[in-house]
């Protein structure tokens, strides 16, 4: 198996072609999931999950696997978790896209399966921690002020390294 290798983190090569499915994470996904946000996250793009983390999680994520194809092997393409925050509110969060995945879609098609999944349980909003406000605004987010926001929103930033100086955008999605 060939390995993209930027700096010291890699992820699995698999072919940009290959024909994809989509389902929802199981325990035995936890390895490429943390393979593919450490990837990012080694890039400064995103917070690291810990494996335990991950299988604490595992039912929020939504994923989008890649065949093999022309010799080369699956594998994760997306990744993407709906976490709940309170009855009222849930957080986007661990979205990562394959680097030769990027630009297709699965992104978006990540969101929007967050979000079936969170009108499906009658959710009015959805919220997220970014760098990529453009991204999230085509998925039908807006920014929102960082001095108002729930308190549950801090949930994970205590473990963050850069909760002293953070420069990450709060964006939120209502459903109503
Ligand atoms: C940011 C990221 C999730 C976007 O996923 P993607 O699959 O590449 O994006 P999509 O192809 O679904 O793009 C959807 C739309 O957003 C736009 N978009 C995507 N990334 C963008 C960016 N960085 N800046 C501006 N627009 C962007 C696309 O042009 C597209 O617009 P369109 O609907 O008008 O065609 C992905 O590039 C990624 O994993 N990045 C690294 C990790 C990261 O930043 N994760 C987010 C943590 S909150």
């Amino acid at each position: 198996m060939t390995f993209l290798a930027l700096d010291s983190i890699a992820v699995p090569d698999i072919h940009p072609q290959a024909p994809l499915v989509t389902r929802k994470a199981r325990l035995s996904d936890i390895e490429a999931i943390h393979e593919l946000i450490g990837y990012w996250a080694a890039r400064g793009q995103m917070l690291v999950r810990s494996r335990s983390l991950l299988a604490e999680t595992i039912r929020d994520f939504h994923l989008v696997l890649a065949e093999a194809h022309e010799g080369k092997p699956g594998g994760l393409a997306g990744v993407c978790g709906l976490h709940l925050l309170a009855p009222d509110l849930a957080e986007v969060r661990g979205l990562a896209i394959h680097p030769h995945m990027q630009g297709r879609g699965l992104g978006k098609q990540l969101v929007e399966a967050c979000e079936r999944e969170a009108r499906d349980i009658a959710l009015p909003a959805l919220f997220a921690w970014t760098y990529q406000q453009a991204f999230f605004e085509k998925c039908g987010f807006v920014r929102i002020d960082k001095t108002h926001l729930h308190p549950k929103v801090w949930s994970e930033c205590q473990r963050c390294a850069f909760f002293e100086n953070c420069n990450e955008i709060a964006m939120l999605r209502e459903l109503t």
